[in-house]
């Protein structure tokens, strides 16, 4: 029979549990999250479980043959798919519902590091404003910037969201990187596929929304930090293992860079002590791309899956994708 624990209030509705209880035993439903070893003994013997993207999901969590893990998250790389696929365990997940959201929290990002929107804020409120001065809180604008957007492995469809949301601010150039040039997105704006040299080197602000993986785990390092002019805005939405921070801490530091915009970090949470908080022009953000409403109900309520995989109903109103 079905044991519940932790359900945040509201979410079982939206999960209309009373229907997936008949598909399937689910246990830890949702947030607090527990300690680790806490976890391992609620979900012991259990065959479904629905979790977010805080808690690495791998065989020791999910042993039971036959069950299935969803994540409430776009990326999966909490998730040790080799893992669980060797214990012919099935993983959902709900890819495609931030994709305007996240393209949101990109110009939220550029916005706020271009127009030193937070620092203004504690001059105001805290400092006060002094005499005016000609050159007191100048930044950079979008307006006929080189925008490079970094998005290797993530959907095309991201990354052309990004460009157009940026658009209207007057970006001159697009200037992007993905596994292989996708045809879509230039059809879509204006856009060049570029080695990461030159985007680093020619981009007055770089946005980074790739899927975290070998292939971009730190691929933003002193070497494109060292490259990029210190003019430019670096900010990154993806995940915060996309980006070696020690050297990214470096680059602001040593004035290498103008800021830096961070929704993601490592660890999450970042310790209010930590060294990156220091920086007026680091503006930093509690990972909130994903809290968007649209979010919630696109995540539950959604069109049959598209091509990208194959989807299951596990219950009348939440479809999750099967990745395999
Ligand atoms: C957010 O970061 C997600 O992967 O859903
Ligand atoms: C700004 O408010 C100006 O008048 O220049």
């Amino acid at each position: 029979e079905a044991r519940l624990t932790g359900v945040t209030p509201g979410l079982d509705r939206v999960l209309n549990l009373t229907h997936s209880i008949h598909y399937m035993r689910l246990a830890a439903i949702q947030l607090p999250r527990f300690p680790r070893s806490e976890l391992l003994k609620k979900v012991a013997g259990i065959q479904g479980l629905y979790r977010l993207l805080s808690e690495r999901i791998d065989a020791d969590v999910l042993d039971a043959p036959e069950s299935t893990v969803s994540t409430m998250s776009v990326g999966y790389d909490h998730v040790s798919l080799e893992e669980l696929k060797k214990t012919g365990t099935r993983l959902g997940y709900t890819p495609e519902v931030l994709t305007e959201a996240a393209a949101e929290l990109t110009v939220a990002l550029l916005l706020a590091t271009s127009c030193q929107l937070l620092e203004a804020v504690d001059e105001a409120k805290v400092s006060g404003w002094g005499s005016w001065k000609p050159l007191w809180m100048c930044g950079y604008g979008l307006t006929d910037s080189t925008m490079g957007i970094l998005g290797l492995g993530c959907i095309d469809e991201l990354q052309q969201t990004v460009a157009m949301h940026l658009k209207p601010f007057g970006v001159r150039k697009f200037l992007y990187i993905n596994t292989a040039p996708q045809p879509k997105m230039a059809a879509a704006i204006p856009t060049e596929f570029v080695p990461l040299e030159e985007m680093a080197r020619c981009s007055d602000f770089i946005t980074v929304c790739c899927m975290l993986s070998p292939g971009s785990q730190s691929i933003c390092n002193s070497s494109m930090f060292s490259q990029m002019k210190d003019t430019t805005i670096f900010s990154n939405r993806s995940r915060g293992s996309v980006v070696n921070q020690d050297d990214l801490y470096q680059a602001l530091a040593s004035g290498h860079i103008a800021a830096a915009g961070l929704d993601v970090m490592v660890p999450e949470p970042l310790p209010t002590d930590h060294p990156l908080f220091k920086f007026k022009n680091c503006v930093i953000l509690p990972h909130i791309t994903n809290a968007t409403w649209s979010r919630v109900v696109k995540g539950c309520y959604r069109d049959p899956p598209t091509a990208l995989c194959k989807g299951e109903i596990l219950t009348e109103n939440l479809i999750i994708y099967i990745l395999f």
